[in-house]
């Protein structure tokens, strides 16, 4: 008898979880509450200002693929130039270096480079006593270069048939210097300025290490930068979602095109274990693709050039992890999205090419999942976002991410703590009220920070900054994800950010209680069922 009444009691039981994780996976989240994410930023996309000793070993580190660099011959002081850009011959005759006289690094070696003109083509010579040029359109065992430095910063380049480039006094760079130059001032020496090395992602780190190293390093930092303890911690301050950058090389692991590095779906993996333990949803974001939608670091570029949207090969490529992505995890249960791709450039990438792409990715989810959140990205640089709601890329689960920093614009210098306090509610509590009134998609505000240009900011003065924020994006109507979950920098790092009580979520009552009937409902019928049945 008693054995009986336990059984239905378990029954009922069941039905209640049943019941309860229905509502769950219609809804995603629990209750109705929206996405309180964080970012896992610089973990499975490297982002050398996250953490830049990362890149502490690697020699000749000043020059890694995608460096600015400039030459000024030191026998007739003029620049070393690319005229027009590229596509012509290589001049010596420049006062002044500006764009056609910089060119970016493409790493060989720790001595060997090629250099790419700002139009795209790369130096180039074909064999002893050539005049070089910029017409390459893809660079060989012609556009390779061995650069020899002194201490100082001055260089000697040489071609692989054994000769020195020389300044000749007409203005030309040939491969005919006699001999072996020594540091003087001679026609084979030239000063090197770095202009810019400010690239410091993937590419840059395998690259720079080279395949073993690199995968050492990538294989440590990948264990360790986030692990789930720090699920643990987010759960414990009512985070529910993280969104999680992934590069396009994941869906070839565990041996991708180099130089990139296998191993990170193994802690995509992981992350998702981590999450499902802790009640947290994921959304897999596309942050890099191939031939990099936005010329930076955290979308893997080699040199600052935006190729994706130039080759239907790097879209449909792109198309591929996509379907691989959702194909693996489509049915996890801490699924709760994909994110196409991460801030393509207004520049680069026309919203043609864009919504073209958007519609088939949402296309390849659907095929896999009728519930995952489709997440599409808006351009950055000068775009208006509400350009993707008129585009009718899905109907069903789809969702508009905006980023909101108040930095990297002009704008924002040496704006005061009260203005960017300001600014918070009137221009983006504007925005996001006129993108929810416009009957489009559901807004996520998938990037913020606890951070601005005001340099004198007092503790009190970035809790209310954060405390503005949180009023302000809270309203999203999906939901807002702050970048980023670690970083050398603290006021980007979350877990110092709560910790030192920067930033002050205030939780929901309502939504806590409902976590923790879920919770206590999942252990009852787990550990008061079990011997039953
Ligand atoms: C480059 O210079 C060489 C030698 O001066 C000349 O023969 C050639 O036509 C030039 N090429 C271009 C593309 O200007
Ligand atoms: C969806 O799946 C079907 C069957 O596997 C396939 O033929 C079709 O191309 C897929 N659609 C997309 C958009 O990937
Ligand atoms: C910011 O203030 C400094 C010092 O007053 C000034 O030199 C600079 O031009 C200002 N920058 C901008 C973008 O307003
Ligand atoms: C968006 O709309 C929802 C529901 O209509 C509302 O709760 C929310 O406050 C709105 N957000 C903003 C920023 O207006
Ligand atoms: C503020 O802006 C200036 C100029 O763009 C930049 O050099 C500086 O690093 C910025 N400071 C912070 C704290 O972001």
């Amino acid at each position: 008898m008693g054995l009986i009444i336990t059984k239905w009691a378990c029954a009922f039981l069941l039905c209640c979880c049943l019941i309860t994780s229905g509502v769950y996976s219609v809804e995603g989240l629990h209750g109705s509450s929206k996405v309180r994410g964080v970012n896992l930023g610089g973990w499975l996309v490297i982002e050398g200002w996250i953490k830049p000793s990362l890149f502490d070993g690697i020699a000749h580190g000043d020059m890694l693929d995608g460096t600015e660099v400039q030459f000024k011959s030191v026998t007739l002081q003029k620049y070393v130039s690319a005229e027009n850009g590229g596509g012509m011959n290589v001049t010596v005759d420049r006062d002044v270096a500006s764009s056609w006289e910089t060119f970016r690094l493409w790493r060989i070696s720790k001595s060997e480079f090629q250099f790419r003109t700002s139009e795209g083509q790369f130096l180039t010579c074909d064999a002893v006593g050539c005049s070089v040029s910029a017409t390459a359109k893809s660079p060989s065992k012609s556009e390779t270069f061995e650069i020899e430095r002194n201490e100082k910063s001055r260089i000697h380049f040489k071609i692989k048939g054994g000769a020195y480039l020389q300044a000749t006094t007409d203005g030309y760079l040939t491969a005919d210097y006699p001999g072996t130059p020594e540091w003087d001032d001679n026609a084979a020496t030239f000063e090197m300025t770095i202009v810019s090395n400010s690239l410091h992602g993937d590419y840059q780190l395998a690259n720079g290490y080279g395949h073993d190293q690199a995968k050492d390093i990538l294989r440590r930092h990948r264990n360790s930068f986030i692990n789930i303890e720090d699920f643990k911690f987010l759960y414990k301050h009512g985070i529910n979602t993280v969104r999680i950058p992934v590069g396009w090389w994941i869906a070839f692991d565990p041996d991708p095109p180099g130089p990139f590095i296998g191993g990170s779906l193994e802690a995509l993996d992981n992350a998702f274990s981590w999450a499902q333990e802790y009640d947290i949803k994921c959304i897999i974001d596309l942050h890099a693709a191939p031939g990099s939608q936005n010329g930076m670091e955290h979308s893997a570029s080699r040199d600052g050039f935006a190729g994706w949207p130039t080759s239907p090969d790097y879209i449909s490529q792109s198309l591929h992890v996509i379907d691989f992505l959702v194909s693996r995890y489509a049915r996890h249960p801490a699924l709760l999205g994909i994110e196409l791709l991460n801030e393509p450039a207004a520049a680069a990438v026309s919203l043609d090419v864009l919504i073209s792409y958007y519609k088939q990715g949402y296309q390849i989810v659907r095929n896999y999942s009728s519930s995952a959140y489709v997440i599409i990205c808006q351009r950055i640089g000068v775009a208006d976002p509400s350009e993707l709601y008129q585009a009718n890329i899905g109907s069903h689960n789809l969702v508009l991410d905006l980023h909101f920093y108040n930095l990297f614009d002009t704008f924002f210098v040496n704006m005061s703590a009260v203005d960017n306090i300001q600014y918070i509610y009137k221009s983006r509590e504007g925005q996001l009220q006129a993108l929810n009134n416009s009957n489009g998609p559901p807004v996520l505000v998938g990037e913020w920070v606890n951070e601005w240009n005001v340099t004198t900011g007092s503790k009190n003065d970035y809790q209310d900054f954060g405390k503005a924020q949180l009023d302000v994006y809270n309203a999203a109507s999906f939901g807002w994800c702050y970048w980023t979950l670690k970083n050398d920098r603290e006021h980007w790092d979350f877990e110092w950010n709560i910790r030192n009580n920067y930033l002050q979520l205030g939780n929901s009552p309502r939504k806590w209680s409902l976590n923790i009937l879920g919770l206590l409902l999942r252990l009852g019928c787990t550990w008061f069922c079990l011997p039953f049945f």
